[in-house]
């Protein structure tokens, strides 16, 4: 390498001026190397001084050792530089809106993404994810599974979002819907004997947004014929651990532990727990029954409601200030309150505490709270009291949140299953069942008048994958029988012209000889993101879209011409005032 004559193009990423030697880290996507400039060569020097960054150069010259005291161990090519005898400038570059190493705003960075994208980090994560990708292919057509294509323009896919439309200019009035999900199509395909089928497909999903949510996200869909849950859960088990080997070196679990969904809430509140939190909810409505403090009372003796307490180890130091952050944060789950004691001596019994609630409280209560929390000298305990939806959802965040907060997350990646889901769940106001997963899911009954008779107690063969907290697939074994499927839009409220018009192809193919059948699907901008290290999918997604859906850098969605409007019979009503 020392004293080889060689040619490099690229970016200037840093020029420095050293008493008239001009120095420029030169980077592309490997990284960066150091060319010198020498006042010797007046001919490219004078260029040289001109460059500023971003600018982009072809460069021919000299590979030499850099003298002592000027090597740089933080640079892969630290040790070495190019003394430069040509240099062509490929392009000038205006100054940039931001520099590299800076922590620039959002919106600024999405709306320059193409130099957002020269940042290593990001590239790293482009790459990151071709990697995935490449092992999730790999994995997939060594086990027999076969890539198909499936419609954009499609008809409405149920998985619980609003659909983005297109209308049809050939079919006036007529819209198409962006799948939410290649669901459908991918049951069709069983029933078309593919056996097993997987693509890496985008989906569109029209809900509100959120740091792991995107209106068009990809997933990783796959579907299997002649199986049932262990034979999926087995198979993708082993692609995830594969995946986590090849890119990663990373060892997961040789079998991911599986929980019901009515543990998980029991123990963490969350379909989705992050199991390096080394803290679980504690049931204690039990001793609430006849306490007089009717704020815990009340959930105590309603068997919807729910009384739960979250020791926080060392958490009697929190301040005042503190705690009524946490009171404010379980608020946003419609918590009413945040009842906590300290503990400050075990041994000293009841004066060993300190609450707001303590007075309200008999003394089988506190011991029986002492004894089931286990708290020690310097604990706080945290209590929720209300509908048990409320409880979960406010101690299952507040979990996670003092969790991150006071460093007890473990290193680590945690992947588990969640199973046993409920089919389905009522709606609060309308009363209305919804399906959990999606309206094709199996019951883990057969026998349709029995789902009919008691919707709310009957299980589903739907499985999730959850790692590190988040929930990064899910799927089910699907109903392939035609009776259950009708009985299912019939709870689901779907009427049968409704099913018909909307699935009529669907049931009609159920006829057919379909195979029993089951699937998933992995969010593949989740699993990138976690690989990555990120904060958001949007850090691991091209060209992503903001908060509220829309695309600082072209401005999409925009405006159409008049003449597209009439071509598709649109009209636009005025825009709706704020
Ligand atoms: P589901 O709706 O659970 O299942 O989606 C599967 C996975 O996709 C990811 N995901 C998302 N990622 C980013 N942005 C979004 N808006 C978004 N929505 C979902 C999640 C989720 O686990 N057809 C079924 C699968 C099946 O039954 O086989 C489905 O789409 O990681
Ligand atoms: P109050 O009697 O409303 O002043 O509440 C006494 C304590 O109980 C305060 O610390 C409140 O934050 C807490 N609290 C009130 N409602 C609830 C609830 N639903 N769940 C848990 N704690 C609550």
């Amino acid at each position: 390498m020392i004293g080889e004559e060689i040619s490099v193009c690229g970016w200037v990423h840093r020029r420095r001026d050293h008493g008239g030697v001009i120095f420029i880290d030169l980077r592309d996507r490997e990284g960066l190397l150091q060319v010198v400039f020498d006042p010797d060569r007046p001919e490219i020097f004078a260029e040289a001084e001109r460059i500023r960054g971003e600018f982009v150069l072809a460069v021919k010259g000299k590979v030499r050792q850099r003298p002592d005291g000027t090597i740089n161990p933080n640079m892969r090519t630290g040790q070495i530089e190019v003394l430069a005898h040509e240099l062509v400038t490929l392009n000038d570059s205006e100054t940039p809106p931001f520099h590299h190493d800076e922590q620039a705003n959002e919106d600024i960075r999405l709306k320059y993404r193409y130099l957002d994208l020269r940042r290593e980090n990001m590239l790293g994560n482009l790459r990151l994810r071709h990697a995935v990708t490449r092992a999730m292919r790999n994995y997939l057509d060594d086990h027999g599974f076969i890539d198909v294509e499936t419609p954009m323009l499609t008809r409405a896919t149920p998985e619980g979002a609003r659909d983005y439309i297109v209308p049809s200019r050939t079919n006036p009035g007529k819209f198409f819907a962006l799948p939410q999900s290649p669901q459908i199509f991918k049951q069709l395909l069983m029933m078309s004997g593919l056996d097993r089928y997987y693509q890496i497909v985008r989906c569109f999903r029209d809900e509100d947004l959120r740091a792991d949510r995107q209106p068009e996200f990809t997933q990783l869909d796959i579907e299997m014929s002649f199986v049932d849950e262990a034979a999926v859960t087995d198979t993708m088990e082993d692609m995830v651990r594969e995946l986590f080997r090849q890119v990663m070196d990373v060892e997961l679990p040789s079998e991911f532990p599986r929980i019901s969904y009515a543990e998980a809430m029991q123990r963490y509140g969350s379909d989705k727990p992050d199991l390096r939190i080394p803290l679980e909810l504690i049931e204690v409505a039990d001793l609430m029954q006849s306490v007089e403090f009717k704020v815990f009372a009340g959930p105590a003796a309603d068997p919807e409601g729910r009384v739960a307490a979250l020791c926080l180890p060392g958490g009697s130091e929190l301040s005042r200030k503190e705690i009524d952050d946490y009171t404010a944060f379980v608020a946003r789950y419609g918590a009413r309150g945040l009842a906590y004691i300290k503990v400050n001596d075990v041994s000293a019994g009841r004066d060993g505490l300190q609450s707001p609630i303590l007075k309200f409280l008999p003394d089988d209560a506190v011991s029986g709270i002492m004894e089931r929390t286990g708290a020690k000298d310097g604990d706080l305990i945290f209590f929720g009291a209300d509908k048990a939806r409320v409880v979960n959802d406010a101690l299952g965040a507040l979990r996670v949140k003092v969790g991150e907060d006071r460093g007890l997350v473990q290193e680590g990646w945690q992947p588990l299953w969640v199973v046993d889901f409920p089919m389905f769940e009522q709606d609060q106001h309308s009363k209305r069942w919804m399906s959990l997963h999606h309206p094709f899911t199996a019951p883990a009954v057969d026998d349709a008048e029995a789902v009919k008779a008691e919707p709310g107690q009957v299980l589903s063969r739907a499985y999730d994958m959850v790692l590190n907290g988040s929930e990064i697939g899910g799927g089910s074994i699907r109903i392939h029988d035609q009776s259950m499927q009708a009985a299912v839009f019939e709870l689901l409220g779907i009427s049968d012209e409704e099913a018909e018009e909307k699935f009529g192809f669907l049931l009609r193919a159920l006829e057919y000889g379909c195979p029993p059948h089951g699937g998933i699907a992995f969010g593949l901008d989740r699993m990138v993101m976690l690989m990555a290290g990120a904060d958001s999918i949007r850090d691991v997604i091209a060209f992503p879209k903001t908060q509220t859906a829309s695309c600082p850098l072209t401005n999409a969605p925009g405006e159409v011409s008049e003449e597209q409007l009439k071509e598709t019979g649109i009209r636009i009503r005025a825009p709706r005032s704020e």
